[in-house]
């Protein structure tokens, strides 16, 4: 058998500290479900709740929420590029995957994002959701570090507030890589510097 736990420990090498650990990330993404799922009983849904996914961040993340949500939805996913491969947003910001306008027409939309950091990619992806057509826009992230904020951005649901530290796992990548830790850990600065 194939000792898969020697694969991790090539990653997690490179891991300075657990910021959330699985138990933590598992109650979270249960509380904000339950939020979720309250929010849009007292606010019913027009046509259709329309789930979009930022990739490939939020992807673990939003395969674990989805099943905490307690309503009929739809799924649909945005690709948008920001980043390249270093630590700081570029600013730069292109809309590399869009959903069709039929879908969007309104629709209450509900953003699932990673993280929060400047804000620059969200804000426009929220501007480009309304502007097609949808009833409501509302915004979920994992993690936010509010410290670096640049864009007014608005959060309707939030997971955890973290430090200005660099961080991966549960989705987030460093140059594609440790999206498949199973936890939030800060990542060595050496690894990026
Ligand atoms: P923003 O436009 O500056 O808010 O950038 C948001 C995007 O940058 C997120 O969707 C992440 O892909 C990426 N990002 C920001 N901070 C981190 C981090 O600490 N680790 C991994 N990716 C990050
Ligand atoms: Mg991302």
């Amino acid at each position: 058998m194939i000792d898969n736990k020697a694969s991790f420990a090539e990653m997690e090498k490179d891991i300075a500290w657990v910021l959330a650990d699985e138990e933590t990330l598992k109650a979270k993404v249960a509380e904000m479900g339950r939020e979720i799922t309250d929010y849009y009983l007292s606010h019913p849904v027009k046509k259709k709740l329309l789930v979009v996914g930022i990739l490939k961040g939020s992807v673990v993340f939003m395969s674990d929420l989805i099943r905490q949500i307690g309503l009929p939805l739809q799924l649909e996913f945005m690709k948008v590029s920001s980043y390249g491969h270093g630590t700081k947003s570029t600013g730069v910001i292109e809309i590399k995957l869009a959903i069709e306008d039929e879908i969007l027409e309104d629709a209450d939309v509900l953003v699932v994002e990673d993280i929060l950091d400047s804000g620059n990619t969200l804000a426009k992806v929220m501007e480009y959701l309304k502007h097609k057509g949808a009833a409501s826009v509302r915004l979920c992230t994992l993690l936010d570090k509010p410290d670096r904020r640049k864009a007014d951005i608005k959060v309707d649901f939030e997971g955890i507030i973290i430090p200005d530290e660099f961080v991966v796992g549960y989705g987030l990548d460093f140059a594609e890589k440790y999206r498949n830790l199973p936890y939030v850990g800060v990542l060595k600065p050496e690894v990026y510097e």
